[in-house]
């Protein structure tokens, strides 16, 4: 007949499902007892999550384990581990997922640009960002995760196409920055319908079947609004941060809370707001006309707790004769000097 302690030492290096770490780790075995009678054992053991395809799992495992070792019936039980003890083993599993996706390099941080609509330069901002976390010294990707909309490349200037090296993708490399962008793969810019199971498995692609390398920063620019794509992004990256992108109209800014709720609600922290197209600068008189209205940026991130990172004017970058990048504003562009500020505080916030 098993004893107590037989019993707990042979369930001790079984492993959570949902944690990844033994029962022993997790101080998971809550109850053991034995009717001696009629060689039954009980069990009560607690787990990051019940009820799941892996609990159904696991109860086989264990009462496998517990008859193989002498016991004739095996009553099991099920029960949550404390929220405690399922935060602290949780971002280490949420580390290590996010890790396998950029080939085991634990070191990338991932910043989602978004937006409640449409138009209000998710995509500039995001190139813009990359260029100037690029200009800090740090080593930088960008996934254009709007699969429909994909604007990233045109905005860059990027004209070739990704090359494929032992099966993976290598991205298109621009100012230093790498690229991948649904554009790529897409003839003559001709419309995609996609169905929704495959929109997560795009995203999902753009990071197992690419090679990233060792970046420090991974942006991406999402599609508008908190669609099936936002969601993906969420569940893929739980440690994703996000930068919120409005337009300075009260109504836009709104709209934009709507995204950044989603944000709060899925526990990603919000680096702040930036307020697109804030004002038009008089080049004759320098007066500053509020033509999208004012205080969108500054209500929004109060909405969310958060700051403002920067207000950017309406400018189009400078026409530069020898490179071709339409949307991108060089280092002494005031629109660019603005852009690096906003990086600054970005690299403060995520190093911090
Ligand atoms: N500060 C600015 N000054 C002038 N034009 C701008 C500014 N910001 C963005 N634009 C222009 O506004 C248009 C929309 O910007 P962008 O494509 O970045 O927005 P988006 O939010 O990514 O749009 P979508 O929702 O379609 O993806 C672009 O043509 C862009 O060049
Ligand atoms: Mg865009």
């Amino acid at each position: 007949m098993l004893k107590k302690d037989e019993i707990i030492q042979l369930l001790n290096p079984v492993k959570d499902p949902f944690l990844h770490r033994s029962l022993e780790e997790t101080e998971g075995v809550k109850e053991v007892t034995i009717k001696e009678d009629k060689n039954h054992v009980s069990v009560k053991v607690a787990i990051g999550k019940t009820n799941t395809a892996e609990q159904m799992q696991l109860q086989q495992e264990i009462v496998g384990i517990l008859k193989k070792n002498g016991a004739s019936t095996v009553g099991l039980r099920f029960e949550q581990l404390p929220d405690d003890v399922i935060k602290k083993y949780q971002s280490a599993v949420e580390e290590s997922k996010e890790a396998s996706l950029m080939g085991g390099n634990t070191d990338t941080k991932f910043i989602a640009v978004a937006s409640g609509k449409g138009g209000v330069g998710k995509s500039t901002v995001t190139v813009n960002l990359a260029m100037s976390l690029m200009r800090l010294g740090k080593k930088v990707g960008i996934i254009d995760a709007d699969i429909y909309g994909f604007s990233v490349p045109d905005m860059m200037g990027i004209e070739e196409r990704p090359v494929v090296r032992a099966e993976k993708i290598i991205p298109v490399e621009r100012f230093g920055i790498k690229v991948v962008s649904m554009g790529f793969f897409v003839e003559d810019n001709s419309p995609i319908i996609w169905r929704g199971p495959m929109l997560g498995k795009m995203i999902n692609s753009f990071f197992k079947e690419v090679e990233w390398g060792d970046l420090d920063y991974l942006l991406l620019d999402l599609p508008p609004g908190t669609g099936d794509i936002a969601m993906d992004v969420h569940s893929l990256l739980p440690s994703c941060k996000e930068v919120i992108v409005t337009t300075p109209h009260p109504t836009a800014a709104f709209v934009a809370a709507r995204a950044g709720q989603m944000a709060l609600k899925t526990d990603h922290e919000i680096l702040g707001v930036v307020e697109n197209m804030a004002y038009f600068e008089s080049k004759k008189t320098g007066e500053k006309e509020y033509v999208f209205g004012q205080g969108g940026g500054k209500k929004l991130a109060e909405a969310l707790s958060t700051k403002v990172l920067g207000q950017l004017p309406l400018q189009q970058p400078y026409e530069e004769e020898d490179v071709f990048a339409p949307s991108i504003y060089q280092q002494d562009h005031p629109i660019g000097q603005e852009y690096h500020k906003i990086a600054s505080k970005v690299v403060a916030k995520m190093e911090e």
